[in-house]
Formats: C-alpha cells, structure tokens, sequence
C-alpha cells in the first residue's frame, strides 16, 4: 500500500490548473415556474453552463419524496452581447397533477441537483378565487418589496405572480450577467409559485 498525500493529490491538480481546462458547469440554476396552460400542469425552467440532460424529480408533499419523474428538453441560448455567452435553458413540464395538491421537487440531472423546492399545482374548483401578487419594475439593486415576496410566497400567500414588466435593470446589461444574478435572486420567490411575464420598456429593443 503506498499511502496518498494531500500534497500529492493536490500536485496531480497542478497540470490541469495550468493547462486552463474549463470547469464543467452542470449545476442547475435560475429555477422557476410557470403555467404552461393545461390543467393539472406546471413547467419548469432552469440553466446549467453546460448541457445535460433535464429531468424533475417530485412527489406529492408528505408522501415518498421524488417517487415521480418527467423529462423535457435543453435549448442552447447565446447572448447577443459581444462576448457570447452560452447557457443551456431546461424544460420540463409536469402533468397529470391534482388540483390543489402541494407536491416537493427538485430539478437538475445525474450531474447536479437543485435544491428541493414546493409548489401548490392550481385548484379547478368553481369556487377557487386565485391569489395574485402583481408588480412591475424590480431590479437587482434596492428591490425593496423582495425581502416581502421572498417570505409571503414560501407561506403559500400567493397562487400566481405577475411580473408585468421591467426585470433587473437591465436583462442584457454586462452580457447578461445582470439578467442571470437576477433570476438567481427571484428563485426563492419564482421556484414556489408560477412566475408569469411580459416584457416592459426595458425589454423593447
Ligand atoms: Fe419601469
């Protein structure tokens, strides 16, 4: 048995350091939601740096957690900006969820897991009146009302929001990096509940 030092392993690291291989970027991020339309339906969205494959793992809320799974579909994005950045766009949508059922999630691949998220799929009952928290104009900087949605949307406050425009000051801005710390700071409020859009006149081009 020849017995392994850190100083060695840490040596065997030095060649790759130096060569600049690129790390490989498959954790997702960015996770959210929204209603894709159907009844019994919730899709959703998240970004790796680097493809792999877009599957979500839930199950209903007190029961055996991730006992279902669903598959969807990874896009290649790349932004416009002068050094063109590339992400992957996962999705994937649930279906056949019962109405008004909270179930447990996370989303990613065999190469990286997102944290473990909850969503309430949406009541078709004739008598449900939805909650919605409905605002425009929130950015990265100063977002004073995100602190309130972030704790009223995990107490389950809300069944929809409405971002009506005007996201992070500006999407594109720094090839997009602005967008992207934007959509990780939203993820505790758009991983919860359905985080529907439109675009504002900072999204006109
Ligand atoms: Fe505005």
């Amino acid at each position: 048995m020849v017995p392994v030092h850190a100083a060695c392993v840490l040596m065997s690291l030095v060649p790759l350091l130096v060569l600049g291989v690129p790390p490989i970027w498959t954790q997702p991020e960015q996770v959210h939601l929204s209603y894709p339309g159907e009844p019994g339906s919730m899709g959703v969205t998240w970004t790796t740096l680097n493809k792999t494959e877009s599957v979500v793992e839930y199950g209903l809320m007190g029961g055996r957690l991730f006992d279902m799974s669903a598959k969807g579909d990874a896009t290649l994005f790349v932004d416009s900006g002068e050094e063109k950045r590339k992400m992957y766009i996962h999705r994937v949508t649930l279906t056949g969820l019962k109405p008004a059922a909270t179930y447990v999630y996370h989303c990613g691949s065999d190469e990286g897991w997102s944290d473990v998220f909850f969503f309430t799929a949406l009541n078709d009952s004739a008598s449900f009146s939805p909650r919605f928290a409905l605002y425009g104009d929130l950015g990265n900087e100063n977002p004073q009302s995100l602190a309130r949605l972030q704790k009223e949307t995990q107490l389950g406050m809300y069944d929809v929001i409405l971002h009506i425009g005007d996201f992070a000051y500006d999407m594109h801005e720094d090839n997009a990096r602005i967008g992207d710390e934007f959509m990780r700071q939203i993820q505790s409020i758009a991983a919860y509940v359905p985080y529907m859009t439109c675009p504002g006149n900072h999204e006109s081009t």
